[in-house]
């Protein structure tokens, strides 16, 4: 991938999304023509947006986090060896994050996803998942700690209370909450119980989340992705749940190839035989990205010198707090459990 300037924002999410999964329902797409209006508009305001959070010191203050939160990270994962304050990223090949770092905020040298709801939510949401920063459950596979920033993209102000729904498959391609003949063993209704690598974080004051989680596995005929949705005015529960408000982004997220087969490469992953979808050839990496005005994929650093020490990935996101939009989903996590959407001809319906 290349350098993104700001002049060069990602849009993410856009209409025509189409299959995020084998037997996903297609949502309507937006035509092409409003699709090109959309991108021109999001990336006009987000351009605007760039000197407001210079002036703001919000790319100082997003950066000076990252780097606070990677060093946290990373010496949790590596308590008994060597610090070695620079480390190196790869989705941008020339950005490096030390502790020197300070003159090009992290954020100017980000991807920034402009998040436009006509995204595909696939066929696996599950809705009534908890807040909750680890959601590993003790799934194996490679630590990554997920960071997102959620900037407003009218006000270019950082998204406090967003509840961020995050949610990927296991290192064999299976999701969690759902049981379904695509994904693994449909015969299995134990796991609607299972909550693993699905949760909920609620930005702070400077529109940031973070969650630990495991590295996605893949499954035949997508790209290694991490769903996204955005939650604008819910409320939480008692029970670490949300409810009320209203979606405002629904898009997903990637990886570069190489680190991909890096992760691959490494047991559990390599136990998976469906082939690998690259993002070369992902629809909706290919929808996400058209005319090079998007950049949907985590930076990243490696904690250690080898990826399976596990690794920081972080993005910014820009949202239109106005949208609001339908969301399909599997099943509904309660006290009781896990329960299948009674109206799941399609499982992906909208
Ligand atoms: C990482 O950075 C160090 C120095 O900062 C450099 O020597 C090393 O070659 C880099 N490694 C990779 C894989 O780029
Ligand atoms: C992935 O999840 C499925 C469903 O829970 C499970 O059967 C499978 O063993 C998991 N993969 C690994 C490597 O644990
Ligand atoms: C909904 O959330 C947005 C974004 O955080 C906020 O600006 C707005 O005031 C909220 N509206 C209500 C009714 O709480
Ligand atoms: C945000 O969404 C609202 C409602 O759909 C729309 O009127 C407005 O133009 C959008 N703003 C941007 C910057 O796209
Ligand atoms: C959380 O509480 C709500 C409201 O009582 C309930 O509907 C839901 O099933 C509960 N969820 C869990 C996971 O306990």
């Amino acid at each position: 991938m290349q350098l993104i300037s700001l002049s060069k924002l990602a849009i993410l999410g856009l209409a025509g999304l189409s299959v995020a999964h084998p037997g996903a329902h297609e949502p309507s797409a937006m035509s092409h023509a409003a699709k090109r209006s959309f991108l021109n508009n999001a990336k006009r305001s987000l351009d605007q947006c760039a000197g407001h959070l210079e002036r703001r010191g919000i790319n100082d203050r997003i950066q000076a986090r990252r780097e606070a939160a990677y060093e946290m990270y990373r010496k949790q994962h590596l308590a008994a060896r060597d610090y070695n304050p620079s480390v190196n990223t790869s989705h941008h090949s020339t950005l490096q994050v030390t502790s020197q770092t300070s003159e090009e905020g992290l954020f100017s040298k980000n991807p920034t996803c402009i998040l436009s709801p006509e995204g595909e939510i696939g066929p696996f949401w599950v809705r009534g998942e908890l807040v909750r920063s680890n959601v590993r459950d003790g799934e194996a596979g490679i630590p990554i700690v997920l960071d997102g920033q959620f900037i407003d993209i009218e006000t270019c102000e950082p998204i406090q209370d967003l509840y961020w729904d995050v949610w990927n498959c296991n290192t064999t391609g299976v999701y969690s909450g759902v049981q379904d003949s695509s994904n693994g063993n449909g015969d299995d209704d134990s796991n609607l119980d299972k909550t693993f690598l699905r949760g909920l974080q609620k930005t702070d004051a400077e529109g940031v989340a973070q969650f630990q989680t495991i590295f996605p596995g893949h499954y035949g005929g997508r790209a290694t992705h991490v769903h996204v949705v955005a939650h604008l005015n819910a409320t939480q529960l008692p029970n670490n749940t949300v409810t009320g408000g209203h979606v405002s982004h629904i898009g997903q997220l990637f990886f570069d190839q190489d680190l991909v087969y890096q992760v691959e490469a490494t047991s559990p992953y390599n136990t998976n035989k469906v082939s690998i979808t690259t993002n070369a050839d992902d629809h909706v990496v290919q929808d996400e990205t058209e005319d090079s005005a998007s950049d949907p994929f985590f930076e990243y650093a490696l904690f250690g010198d080898s990826v399976e020490d596990g690794l920081f990935a972080w993005i910014t996101m820009g949202v239109n707090v106005s949208a609001s939009y339908d969301t399909s989903y599997a099943a509904t996590l309660t006290s009781a459990g896990g329960i299948k959407n009674s109206d799941s001809a399609s499982p992906g319906g909208m």
